[in-house]
């Protein structure tokens, strides 16, 4: 749609997560003007639910190195080394400064932060806040930052704001994509920022989190609808790692026909000692990994998924009742009240629990300071694919990630616009952008991507799933659900249009990859191949086609 209004910034930061709210501070104190945009409130996104916390080698015991060891076995030869390195070294400065700018973490009797251990590490690095509500702190004081500055001329936030499109200049003589321009976006109710406009800028900063609306379960808010990594796929953009997902090996199941955000039970319970037990009470993962309970994600979620099959359930049990009960209502409160909630007591019950969709591990593919492929674009957060998670992202490094890379992404974006390299342009309008998938058909949209690219893959079965999304009408700009014209496509059309499109390719990627790696099981392909230790790209042809 033609944009109402137009606003110009020199950056646009797009999502308010820790990666967003991280590059808008670091920005705002060196470009003259950034427009910070997020889809609900400032402090909406994935970052505020995460419990376990963040992951930095900050005990003096613990090195870069040994962090460095943990991350690339986690990711099962498919990190880029470089990035990770860059990961673990600036890490540690990272969190002080996180500190600095009044996020409180838990401090032992000595003052230091405390350290607890998830799956796959070898040490404790896994600093938290609140007990189990990390991310709930970190959210708060860095949008405490924010709020602070909003009179400042040099940021504007703008919330309900929904990216729609990345707008881009002409493209090269070869067909490669022209040059940033900024994003439109659809504001819902902000004065005279409301209904369709344009945000003009020669810098765009995604930040917009996961893709959890992409399938029926998962940890994610309801806002997880892959908005950013559609938007750069419309526009040109490398995705890459795109079949990589995370299932959580422990969220609370309250029955299979139970969809949408569900509880997640933090790793960090099983750090502090619980155990996984089956519907016959056999604690079966000693047999399965000498880290037992603690072994990656991945592997966790693919051996309950097994014995589920085997005792013919759909969930296992998660016991902490060992732990005493003063000891896990002081370090999981907010666990403790979730699952009260539901009735089930963390310290005398047993909890149900069973894999859901957790994190992307791909995403857009970007370098080590935050650059896309299209110039003037960043990725950073989960929406990006920087190669710190490869196969499978390590528990807790996905708040690092976004710290270490939203600081480079501007410090990046601050020497290129002051060495004149993003300059202000006129955008061009792309065919082939009318596309829109009715809300209705989200449902239809998920059952696709969880019975196709979900914990257990097959060829038949993501071939069906190929299959199913293609067949969903892409043509509701056209017509309503009942065959009337439509009005005019509101956020639920745009946001089912991102789920579907960041299903189809996600399915394509999990059916291009021949084996099994990592977030990536096949069964049909059950072993790691090395001529499989390759990305699988994807990227519009100049047709549009994948
Ligand atoms: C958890 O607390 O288990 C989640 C941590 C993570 O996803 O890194």
């Amino acid at each position: 749609p033609a944009p109402g209004w137009t606003v110009h910034a020199d950056a646009v930061v797009v999502g308010s997560g820790v990666a967003g709210l991280t590059a808008a501070l670091e920005l705002r104190t060196r470009v003259r003007r950034v427009l910070l945009v997020t889809k609900d409130v400032l402090s909406s996104g994935s970052t505020v639910w995460a419990q376990g916390g963040i992951a930095a080698a900050l005990d003096p015991g613990d090195s870069p190195a040994a962090h460095l060891h943990d991350t690339l076995v986690a990711g099962a030869g498919l990190c880029d080394p470089r990035a990770v390195e860059v990961l673990v070294t600036e890490g540690p400065a990272r969190v002080h400064e996180l500190v600095a700018r009044g996020a409180v973490f838990d401090t032992g009797p000595d003052g230091a932060i405390s350290l607890t251990r998830e799956g796959g590490h070898l040490t404790d690095r896994i600093a938290h806040a609140g007990g189990d509500a990390t991310g709930a702190e970190i959210s708060r004081a860095l949008v405490a930052q924010i709020v602070a500055v909003r009179d400042d001329p040099g940021i504007e936030v703008v919330e309900h704001a929904l990216v729609l499109d990345v707008l881009t200049g002409e493209p090269g003589p070869d067909g490669a994509p022209g040059p940033v321009r900024g994003v439109t976006l659809h504001v819902i109710g902000e004065g005279s920022r409301d209904g369709v406009g344009a945000a003009l800028a020669p810098a765009v900063v995604l930040a917009t989190g996961g893709i959890g609306q992409v399938f029926r379960s998962s940890t994610n808010p309801a806002l997880a609808t892959g908005d950013g990594i559609a938007a750069a796929l419309r526009a040109g953009a490398r995705l890459a790692d795109l079949e990589f997902v995370q299932f959580h090996p422990t969220v609370l199941w309250l029955g299979s026909g139970v969809k949408g955000q569900l509880t997640l039970v933090s790793e960090a319970v099983r750090g502090e000692g619980a155990y996984l037990l089956d519907t016959d009470g056999f604690r079966f993962m000693p047999d399965e990994h000498p880290l037992a309970e603690l072994a990656p994600r991945d592997v966790v979620a693919h051996a309950i998924v097994r014995r589920t099959a085997a005792t013919g359930t759909d969930h296992v049990w998660l016991d902490a009742r060992h732990l005493g009960p003063d000891f896990l209502r002081g370090r999981f409160p907010t666990i403790h009240a979730r699952l009260l909630e539901h009735g089930i007591d963390l310290t005398t019950d047993l909890v149900p629990v069973a894999p859901a969709q957790h994190y992307h591990s791909g995403g857009v593919v970007t370098d080590l300071d935050g650059r896309a492929s299209v110039p003037g674009l960043y990725a950073v957060g989960e929406v990006a694919c920087t190669g710190v998670h490869g196969a499978n992202r390590l528990a807790s490094n996905s708040l690092l990630e976004g710290l270490v890379f939203a600081h480079r992404a501007a410090r990046d974006v601050v020497a290129r616009l002051e060495g004149g390299f993003l300059t202000d342009g006129d955008p061009v309008e792309r065919p082939g952008d009318a596309a829109l998938v009715a809300a209705a058909a989200r449902s239809r949209v998920q059952r696709a991507a969880t019975d196709g690219p979900g914990v257990l893959r097959s060829g038949d079965g993501l071939r069906r799933a190929v299959d199913a999304l293609a067949a969903v009408p892409t043509d509701a700009h056209r017509r309503h659900d009942d065959g009337r014209a439509l009005a005019a496509p509101q956020t639920a059309e745009w946001e089912t249009t991102n789920v579907h499109q960041v299903a189809t390719v996600l399915t394509q990627a999990a059916l291009a990859r021949e084996e099994s790696r990592g977030g990536h099981a096949r069964t049909d392909f059950p072993a790691s191949s090395d001529d499989w230790r390759v990305r699988v790209e994807v990227a519009l042809g100049p047709g549009g086609a994948v």
